[in-house]
């Protein structure tokens, strides 16, 4: 496990991810009930942006820091939501700030650093459990969510080759354990061919209702760069095929710098 979130917060990827999320989250609190929302791959919850790993890597000029400064009314709510928790929060750290009353959070985090890192962000917090556990096992203990309405969230780092592979088992177990959930996958978008068969193994595996949302800064050629990424979306909510293509025509506008190929997309995978 070399990956650690904190070199890449706030950068372009971190800002479509969480934009989307922030829209499924509200569109899940449309209904009063209760929701529980599951974190697969949590990270540590809250990136210093100025100093440390994410100021020597520097990608959050790219990211974040562009989106604050050219604010786009579509994305208001996204930057409202940062701009609120100060120090630049990651997937856990938003999802608490937007939970109700009646809602609670569940993280699994496995690095054990990045785990004890984010227990220490919800210190006594009873509406949030923070597991150090491999986040695709915990699939098969932690769902379906006794409130039967929830987002399960996976956002794994890709650094294994078989990353695409473990998260399609995953996502299919999922389904099957809780399959009237809003399930969502981030992905790299590197070049087209490893996406193209992530898409086709969950077709294959015959899950309904999938759509996916895509953003890329260039055309996706060069596989050694992250050109662009994506977020599968499993039980989508309704009014997303409508509400999500403005959020993404906003992050375009503030993160792509005109390259070549550049573009989004929102794609039906499978039918309802
Ligand atoms: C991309 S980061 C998560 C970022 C976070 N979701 C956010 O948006 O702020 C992926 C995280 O998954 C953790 N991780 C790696 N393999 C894991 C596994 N099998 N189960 C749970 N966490 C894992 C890594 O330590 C890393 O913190």
């Amino acid at each position: 496990m070399n990956y650690r979130h904190a070199f890449h917060a706030g950068n372009f990827a971190d800002c479509f991810k969480h934009a989307l999320l922030i829209w499924l989250l509200r569109a899940l609190q449309r209904k009063p009930a209760g929701m529980m929302m599951l974190d697969t791959h949590a990270g540590i919850g809250r990136y210093d942006l100025e100093s440390g790993p994410a100021a020597r890597t520097g990608e959050a000029r790219a990211g974040i820091f562009r989106l604050l400064e050219q604010p786009h009314p579509a994305l208001a709510d996204y930057r409202g939501v940062v701009q609120t928790l100060g120090l630049y929060p990651g997937s856990p750290v938003i999802a608490r700030h937007l939970l109700r009353r009646q809602d609670r959070l569940v993280c699994c985090e496995l690095h054990p650093e990045d785990a004890e890192a984010l227990r220490g962000c919800f210190f006594r917090d009873k509406q949030v459990s923070v597991h150090e556990r491999d986040g695709y096992a915990a699939v098969g203990g932690l769902l379906p969510p006794a409130e039967r309405r929830g987002l399960v969230l996976f956002d794994p780092p890709y650094e294994a080759a078989d990353e695409f592979y473990r998260l399609t088992d995953a996502l299919t177990l999922a389904h099957r354990r809780f399959p009237g959930g809003v399930l969502a996958a981030w992905y790299p978008v590197k070049h087209r061919a490893p996406v193209r068969a992530f898409h086709n193994a969950l077709r294959d595996a015959g899950i309904k209702d999938m759509l996916a949302a895509e953003l890329w800064l260039r055309e996706p050629l060069d596989a050694s760069r992250l050109n662009g990424c994506g977020l599968l979306v499993i039980n989508p909510p309704f009014k997303f095929e409508t509400e999500v293509p403005p959020l993404l025509d906003a992050l375009l506008t503030g993160l792509g710098d005109g390259e070549h190929g550049e573009g989004i997309a929102l794609l039906r995978l499978a039918d309802e």
